[in-house]
């Protein structure tokens, strides 16, 4: 993007509706959070609407970590498939070799623009995952849960999906006349091969009793009911092969070499052969089921169908739940690179930074609901949140111990009832946010933290510090001021470290002269019990935080 003003003009605000979101199931004490993303195709570099899914989980694995949790969140490349082969083959190289060329390029890069802490990177394509998968096969098909048959019908490329009628439209303009998916308005192909069936049509049953005693297994409630009234309709058994043939860009079935796996059951089983199933029991009980899945509601039924029966079969725990979240909206659309909407993250990372990033797609769409991206939304939010409400509030707090006091920061005197209003607005945020995060509403966690951001600028506007200064005899009032403006901030470090980190650091390191340990080691539970910060700490100089972004200097 070369200037904002060409942003300006585009998207009404981000939109939201109420949700009901149910709590998400508490991890067992001592068991791991253990969080995934979708593991994206690598046909195409990275967009926003991956870069926000990246972020939701980085987020929830950040506020767990700080929960003193043993916190875990993968996140993946999904390699092989037509889809990836034709696409290689257009750019004309092999399947292997453009993999790699968009992994180290476009994927792994991602991680670094939208600042995202994962514990571990899968990749489809090795060993740990392929051999393991094969293990997976072998032991449904020694089951009996696949038998062969022939496999007759649509398939989309796009989706790498197999289509009943009722997921097709007409085509229109150069398509007209021909039945095109839903989702990608192109035609689909018509299949006829001999493929291996995984029988799901037997877990019906199973999976409708799992719903009704797992109700928060899917989430929100809206995915949810979607989902069960899909599988009310019945279930087909489903291909997952493909006759090579045809091509031969997967994993080998492991009984019949004339045939790969289809890649939606390669890649679903990457949940588990990334915490080592087949090969690191341990690993895999200490980490197994995963806490909360990730995904777009594109490929909810994925998630809450297909993979919970696949696990069935092979006897391992479904997932305490799969959250799927709304769509990022370009012109009412979801927005795709194939339509051509696509906006890459670091055309918003370079002129706002990654926290900024993280924090508008967080606080501005309820998670679980659509929301259409607006560049003058998120720049109206940047400079009225973060620069402004958050940013200002540090540095002008800082600023003051700086100027008032040397820099040293002074015990406080006796409270007022306005610096104790101040101390139980923290401790209600701190448990309001912690709450949401359990409901996976990262939007209602970061409400709930401003919540003190505005109590901490009402409380200098009203005590009015500089005032204060003016007598010797308010000494000791303006340094209790100084010290429950500086708490908060501490508060706020805590608070939104998961969200914002760099800011959060840079505050931290600041405020606290490293007297306090890491910020990552402050328990976020703990953040509100008053008065930690050590009397005599030295202040330091607090860069901007969140500079103006000034039109002309974007362009
Ligand atoms: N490879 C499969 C997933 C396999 S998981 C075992 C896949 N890959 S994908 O590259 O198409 O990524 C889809 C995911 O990207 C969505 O589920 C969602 O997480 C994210 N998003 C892609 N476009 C998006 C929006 N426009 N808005 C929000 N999220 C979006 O499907």
């Amino acid at each position: 993007m070369s200037s904002i003003k060409r942003c300006l003009i585009t998207e009404p605000r981000i939109e939201t509706l109420s949700v009901k979101i149910v709590k998400m199931s508490t991890n067992l004490p001592g068991q791991s959070f253990y969080v995934t993303t979708p593991i994206f195709y690598v046909n195409d570099a990275p967009h926003i609407g991956h870069a926000y899914t990246e972020v939701a989980a980085d987020v929830l694995a950040r506020w767990h970590r700080q929960r003193g949790e043993d916190s875990f969140l993968l996140t993946g490349t999904d390699e092989h498939g037509e889809k990836v082969l034709r696409t290689a083959a257009a750019n004309k190289t092999s399947a292997q070799e453009w993999t790699d060329k968009l992994v180290h390029d476009a994927w792994l890069p991602l991680l670094e623009t939208i600042d995202i802490d994962n514990q571990d990177f899968i990749r489809t394509t090795e060993p740990r995952h392929e051999a393991n998968v094969q293990k997976f096969m072998q032991k449904l098909y020694d089951a009996g849960f696949i038998y062969q048959g022939s496999f007759k019908g649509a398939y989309c490329v796009g989706c790498e999906e197999y289509k009943n009628k009722a997921d097709l439209v007409d085509g229109t303009g150069e398509f007209e006349g021909q039945d095109v998916c839903a989702i990608h308005s192109k035609p689909v192909e018509q299949l006829e091969e001999n493929n291996y069936f995984f029988k799901l049509s037997q877990f019906e049953e199973p999976l409708l009793n799992f719903f009704a005693e797992n109700p928060n297994f899917i989430q929100p409630e809206s995915a949810r009911n979607e989902v069960v009234a899909f599988v009310k309709r019945g279930l087909d058994d489903l291909s997952i092969s493909r006759s090579k043939e045809k091509f031969d860009w997967g994993i080998d079935i492991p009984w019949d070499d004339s045939h790969i796996t289809y890649v939606w059951f390669d890649a679903l089983l990457n949940y588990i052969t990334a915490i080592g199933y087949g090969q690191d029991d341990a690993e895999f009980n200490k980490r197994w089921p995963a806490t909360v899945q990730i995904v777009g509601k594109d490929i909810l039924r994925f998630h809450a169908v297909i993979w919970p029966a696949m696990l069935m079969a092979a006897d391992i725990k479904p997932p305490q739940q799969i959250f799927g979240h709304g769509w990022l909206l370009v012109g009412g659309e979801k927005m795709s690179k194939s339509k051509l909407t696509g906006i890459a993250p670091n055309q918003i990372t370079d002129i706002f930074g990654s926290d900024a990033f993280r924090y508008y797609f967080m606080k501005a769409i309820a998670f679980g609901q659509d929301g259409s991206f607006s560049w003058e939304d998120l720049s109206a939010r940047y400079h009225s949140e973060l620069a402004n409400g958050f940013g200002n509030l540090a540095s002008r707090t800082l600023a003051m111990v700086r100027r008032y006091f040397d820099g040293v920061l002074q015990a406080p005197g006796q409270y007022s009832d306005a610096d104790n209003q101040v101390i139980e607005v923290a401790r209600t945020a701190v448990v309001n946010a912690d709450r949401a995060i359990d409901e996976v509403a990262i939007h209602e966690a970061i409400a709930a933290t401003w919540t003190l951001v505005d109590e901490l600028n009402n409380f200098i506007t009203v005590q009015e510090p500089w005032v204060l200064a003016k007598d010797e005899a308010n000494r000791e009032r303006l340094a209790t001021v100084l010290y429950v403006a500086s708490e908060g901030l501490r508060v706020l470090s805590v608070l939104l470290n998961p969200v914002i980190p760099k800011a959060t650091g840079k505050l931290w390191a600041a405020l606290t002269e490293g007297k306090l340990g890491d910020l990552a080691d402050q328990r976020l539970t703990e953040s509100a019990n008053w008065d930690q910060l050590v009397e005599g700490t030295n202040i330091g100089e607090l860069a901007v935080l969140f500079p103006r972004i000034e039109t002309e200097s974007a362009q």
